[in-house]
């Protein structure tokens, strides 16, 4: 993606403009920013999936046992049922990980990196549905599906904040707000991190919440201070060459402390360490208990699907990471693993990383290349790559 081209879901923004003026600063709306996605999904496919043990459903709502009452999934259709004919809301998460074309989707985000996307929640709300007046500590792209929704964006939050009590949810006491749209199908508003937000359904309507993750920095340090413990040992001590006399043998001068600091912090500011705590661990994916299904094919059953119009996908519920040298990758991370690969196959590892989905003649230049084509064998019998048939077979 060039980060240079006006893109129409951005207004006509480019990435560049985007992220310099807006990104976890201020909010967007872009009207009619992906009309297509209007009709994407309807409430019965959500409600089918949040039928799904495996699948993260909430439904919430406005005055249920308590104020803002909040349910948690697997539903069943009598759940369904029994829900008041307006207020109340059902939140399916990730629902790009079941539904994998709508993954494609991310492709117009890819100015940003994967590791920072976490997923597409898709909410149905009935009229007045809202899941209150709260802030969230992540970006959010919110697209309307069908139907409208009116919403307000108001202060910047934090964990102070006056809530609602007698609620599960982090409700706001109060939004001021400075900013009050009506959005229609397609309608794209991105919404900062800690930003009061209320979006309450003005008719039957659906969201897709394009929705982002940020590691905290508290669970990278541990991770880069374990990894810095293994790579030091024990036998590391501090050292003191070039001692000055002390005045005050019981003090702990500045001096020292200083020097404590330095030679501390030598053992966490080493690049190899660093990248060897953080890749892995920006590569687990969303569910830490996800493990994705593969499938063993051979050489020849690979070669003829994408002869016959099939597609390569990458696993949208996998997470994939690679560090660089030399612009090249140097090793890959997938779902906080180390995944080996040839250093001769860098490129192809590059390309099938990078992208969501590749076709056939994408993929041509590697497919007489024996070496790479049993790499992606194996990671395919492991999941992270499948292939989908071309669409008009489907
Ligand atoms: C919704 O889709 O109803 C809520 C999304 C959000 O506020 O983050
Ligand atoms: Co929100």
């Amino acid at each position: 993606m060039d980060a240079n081209t006006p893109l129409p879901h951005l207004g006509g923004l480019t990435a560049t403009e985007f992220l310099r003026d807006y990104w976890q600063k201020k909010p967007l709306l872009v009207r009619n920013a992906f009309p297509e996605l209007a009709y994407r999904l309807n409430d019965e496919d959500l409600k089918e999936l949040a039928q799904e043990e495996s699948v993260e459903a909430r439904i919430v709502l406005e005055q249920g046992k308590t104020p803002w009452e909040l349910r948690r999934g697997p539903f069943a259709p009598k759940d369904f049922k029994a829900l008041p004919k307006t207020h109340w809301t059902l939140l399916v998460q990730a629902v790009d990980h079941y539904l994998p074309a709508l993954s494609d989707y991310l492709d117009h985000f890819a100015f940003l990196p994967n590791w920072r996307i976490d997923d597409i929640m898709i909410s149905y709300a009935v009229e007045g549905g809202s899941v209150g007046p709260h802030y969230d500590q992540y970006d959010v792209f919110l697209i309307q599906g069908f139907g409208n929704r009116r919403w307000q964006l108001g202060q910047h939050c934090d964990e102070q904040s006056p809530r609602v009590a007698g609620t599960p949810l982090r409700i706001l006491q109060q939004i001021d707000a400075h900013f009050d749209e009506i959005v229609n199908p397609g309608d794209l508003l991105y919404v900062p991190p800690g930003m009061a937000h209320c979006g309450v359904a003005q008719n039957e309507c659906t969201t897709y919440s394009v929705g982002f993750r940020a590691p905290a920095l508290t669970h990278l340090l541990e991770r880069i201070v374990d990894a810095a413990l293994e790579a030091a040992g024990s036998s590391r001590l501090f050292a003191d060459p070039a001692r000055e006399p002390v005045a005050h043998p019981a003090a702990l001068s500045e001096a020292d402390l200083e020097s404590l600091r330095a030679q501390v912090l030598t053992l966490l500011d080493d690049r190899a360490t660093l990248r060897h705590a953080i890749a892995p661990f920006l590569s687990e994916p969303k569910y830490d208990d996800y493990e994705p299904q593969g499938e063993e094919l051979s050489l020849e059953e690979i070669r003829e699907a994408l002869a016959a119009g099939a597609t390569l996908r990458r696993d949208p519920a996998s997470r994939c990471l690679y560090s660089l040298q030399d612009d090249q990758p140097a090793e890959l991370f997938i779902n906080g693993q180390k995944e080996w690969f040839p250093p001769t196959l860098a490129a192809f590892v590059k390309l099938l990383a990078d992208r969501r989905r590749l076709t056939a003649d994408e993929l041509a230049p590697w497919l007489s290349d024996q070496d790479a084509l049993h790499w992606l064998a194996d990671q395919m019998a492991s999941g992270f790559w499948f292939l989908e048939a071309d669409e008009e077979d489907a």
